[in-house]
């Protein structure tokens, strides 16, 4: 560790002063006539002007209540104001009444789409199409623009291992390269490839290892070592700020110690020295005050100075630094060149934002867009390809011609609200298609809807109504999970099984002897093996948004073929935590050792094995990540590489033959994972290098050639610095994490 920290802090020598940053790969694109209006701008404030740039508050309520603040320019950016004849107020007052007319960044949680909902972002994930993902994070910086909304608080890129953790309905799971894929994605289309009127600045959050939080506990401490970081937790965020994105956000946590609102190691050293990140950094809501709490610092006055210096620009909602850095800098205990290089950092994200051009939104063409019919088919297509196939017996699909009569049931058929899922201020649940009622327009006079339990949470010892009606039923459709208050910020659960008594439904439909398929829309992947053999089929959706139903529908009904492959491990249960596919080997690997439900009760067993594993659930999680079936099937064969040894900048070229194999067309995400067989530092038994979507006729096979580039498999090792070292390595192209053969190459 130390070593890791002497090299960071030599490549950082030049920074160590300041927050001046270099101009490297990581600037969000300003251009020298930008930085001019920038320093221009900034030589005309006052020392309070600019330390209001520094300031967000959230603004509900009237614009009166914030209007002699924003006179007196002691606002940069409001969040939670949507309106656009208020955020058109707010705007007229700081241009027109203040001094100086310094427009304001309105921001926003736009996580998963505005109006138009999308899956929530680990079902983004689940698609493995950042080509989708974008086009959706476009749709929602258009509708969100035609409000004035100019900012956005995502993506969340927390890695997340702990199902426990609500907050993984909010980011892409456990995976570095997936989630930097997925970030990138996300940064395109909210910023837009080019900058204009419907570039919404995209934050990449939260800064870092949040989502590692002790227990799944919401806002618990970290203890990432800073390998990990570098080589887990980080990579997505590079890559985000490799893609442009001009903001980012701190996190709650502290790692090992240190809150990284007053992180100077991450914020001021990593992200701004190492990557050149000169865009605008902000606190989450109050961390900056949290870190009293932390017992990181003694008052506000004291967080505000910690948060400056680890080169904090904004403070979200602890009036910190409003509060406290005129005096701060009065008694020479922080420099105003600091301040100076903040207020830069703001001013350019407002420059680049077309904001002091045009600050103002339309407020009629902005009605126009919201809900666009373009939008829906996007989010439905987003959700067609995010859903999971995880068992099917042969039932699904279903045929349409032989449906006579459908039992539709369970608390999520018709919930128009849970299925929108966590973080939904906007999107509005009289505009969503659940599954009953698609189900009701495409069959109609079929469908008998009894819901059986109302909510996910709701116990119940009997279900007569609901076991009469699946008798009389030809088929039944369960839709079950989670309401949407079960996931997300603070929403941490300790049990992850499906609540209530929606396991002992299942079980009463399955005990009609009917065929009953199970759909389950969750803002995490639950416990769900007890259930598995209680339904034909299962169809795992994270929470699918506003066109969820259609979606689901379709991909039941087999008109979509489902492609959706987890972008995080299923477990058996809830102690298996944290069990994800890309970890280390131990000395002791489990090898099939015995379990404990195979040895007769008898004393005097001393000896189970000596591996690593549980004796009562093993070793193996429920289903693995990347996994996922299809309505056909796929044969991987003649995989095979160009060479056998690669210098390191070189590009491991592996060929090899898909095959659609069943009699349906599908798509079939191809994962390619690399494991570095000895290293410095043990690295894990296998890493997703790649991925893509091949879609194939039944009976068609494809020759494809991927081109993985040597220094993709770099890491950080006992040197502490990043690169490839060369040795031997093995490569599997697959259609999950737990399948394949491997091939073998060397680097030297
Ligand atoms: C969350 C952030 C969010 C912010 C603003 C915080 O509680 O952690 O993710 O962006 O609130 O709403």
């Amino acid at each position: 560790m130390k070593q890791i920290r002497t090299i960071c802090l030599a490549s950082c020598l030049l920074l160590a002063l300041s927050c001046q940053e270099p101009k490297v790969a990581g600037t969000i694109g300003a251009d020298a006539e930008v930085e001019r209006r920038v320093d221009s701008l900034l030589s005309r404030m006052t020392l309070s002007e600019k330390i209001g740039q520094m300031n967000q508050v959230s603004a509900g309520g009237e614009v009166s209540n914030y209007a002699d603040a924003l006179r007196k320019g002691q606002v940069g950016s409001i969040l939670n104001e949507v309106d656009p004849v208020k955020v058109n107020e707010f705007q007229r007052i700081s241009v027109e009444e203040s001094r100086l007319g310094i427009p304001l960044l309105v921001a926003r949680d736009v996580i998963h789409g505005f109006h138009t909902v999308f899956p929530i972002p680990l079902g983004l994930a689940s698609t493995f199409d950042p080509a989708l993902v974008e086009e959706g994070a476009r749709v929602a910086a258009v509708e969100a623009t035609g409000q004035g909304v100019r900012w956005t608080f995502s993506p969340m890129l927390d890695i997340a291992r702990d199902p426990r953790w609500g907050r993984i309905a909010e980011g892409s799971g456990e995976d570095p390269w997936l989630d930097a894929r997925m970030a990138e994605a996300m940064v395109y289309g909210y910023q837009g490839r080019q900058l204009d009127a419907t570039s919404m600045a995209a934050c990449i959050k939260h800064f870092a290892g949040y989502g590692a939080a002790e227990g799944g506990r919401d806002y618990n401490s970290t203890f990432l070592t800073e390998r990990q970081l570098r080589n887990v937790y980080l990579p997505p965020f590079e890559a985000a700020v490799k893609a442009g994105a001009m903001t980012l956000m701190t996190s709650f946590n502290d790692n090992d110690g240190v809150p990284s609102t007053g992180n100077v190691f991450l914020v001021k050293d990593v992200l701004r020295g190492e990557w050149g990140f000169d865009g605008l950094v902000v606190t989450d809501w109050n961390s900056m005050g949290e870190m009293i709490n932390h017992g990181f610092g003694e008052n506000r006055k004291d967080v505000a100075q910690k948060s400056l210096e680890a080169c904090v620009d904004m403070d979200m909602m602890t009036y910190g630094y409003l509060s406290h850095l005129e005096e701060l800098v009065r008694s020479g205990a922080v420099k105003e060149s600091d301040i100076d290089q903040a207020v830069r950092n703001i001013l350019r994200v407002k420059f680049l934002l077309g904001l002091f051009e045009d600050p103002y939104v339309d407020v009629e063409a902005g009605k126009t867009v919201q809900y666009a019919p373009e939008h829906l088919a996007a989010a439905q297509k987003t959700a067609e390809e995010s859903a999971i196939l995880l068992k099917n017996d042969g039932i699904l699909p279903l045929d349409p011609a032989s449906v006579r009569n459908i039992l539709v049931t369970g608390p999520l058929a018709d919930a128009p609200h849970d299925q929108l899922g966590t973080w939904v201020f906007d999107g509005e649940p009289a505009h969503t298609v659940t599954p009953l009622r698609a189900l009701q327009e495409r069959f109609p006079g079929k469908v008998t809807y009894v819901p059986g339990l109302v909510f996910s949470r709701e116990r119940k010892a009997r279900f007569d109504d609901v076991v009469a009606a699946a008798r009389r039923a030809d088929v039944v459709l369960a839709f079950l999970g989670e309401e949407a208050i079960l996931s997300g910020e603070a929403h941490s659960l300790a049990d992850l099984n499906l609540k209530g008594s929606q396991s002992e439904l299942l079980a009463a439909l399955h005990a009609t002897g009917k065929p009953v398929v199970a759909t389950v829309m969750a803002g995490r992947p639950l416990t769900i093996e007890r259930d598995l053999p209680h339904c034909r089929a299962l169809l795992y959706a994270f929470h699918p948004g506003t066109m969820g139903g259609p979606a689901l529908a379709n991909l039941l009904l087999g008109d979509v073929n489902p492609s959706g492959k987890a972008p995080v491990t299923f477990l058996r249960t809830v102690g298996q935590v944290p069990l994800y596919y890309s970890h280390t080997m131990t000395g002791r690997p489990y090898n099939g050792e015995t379990l404990l439900d195979d040895i007769p009760l008898s004393a005097g067993q001393t000896s189970l094995g000596n591996t690593s594993y549980y004796l009562d659930y093993g070793a193996y999680p429920l289903f693995p990540f990347g996994y996922g079936l299809s309505y056909t099937t796929f044969a991987y064969s003649d995989i095979t590489l160009d060479q056998e040894t690669y210098p390191t900048d070189g590009t491991v070229k592996v060929t090899f033959t898909l095959a659609n194999t069943g009699k349906r067309s599908g798509t079939e995400v191809v994962q390619v994972y690399v494991r570095d067989l000895v290293g410095s530092i043990t690295r894990p038994v296998k890493e997703l290098k790649h991925f893509e979507r091949i879609t194939l006729d039944p009976g068609e096979s494809r020759t494809v050639s991927v081109g993985i580039p040597v220094q993709d498999l770099a890491f950080v090792g006992l040197d502490g610095v990043k690169k490839v070292e060369p040795g031997e390595f093995q490569l599997w192209v697959a259609g999950d994490s737990a399948s394949g053969t491997p091939v073998t190459f060397e680097v030297r």
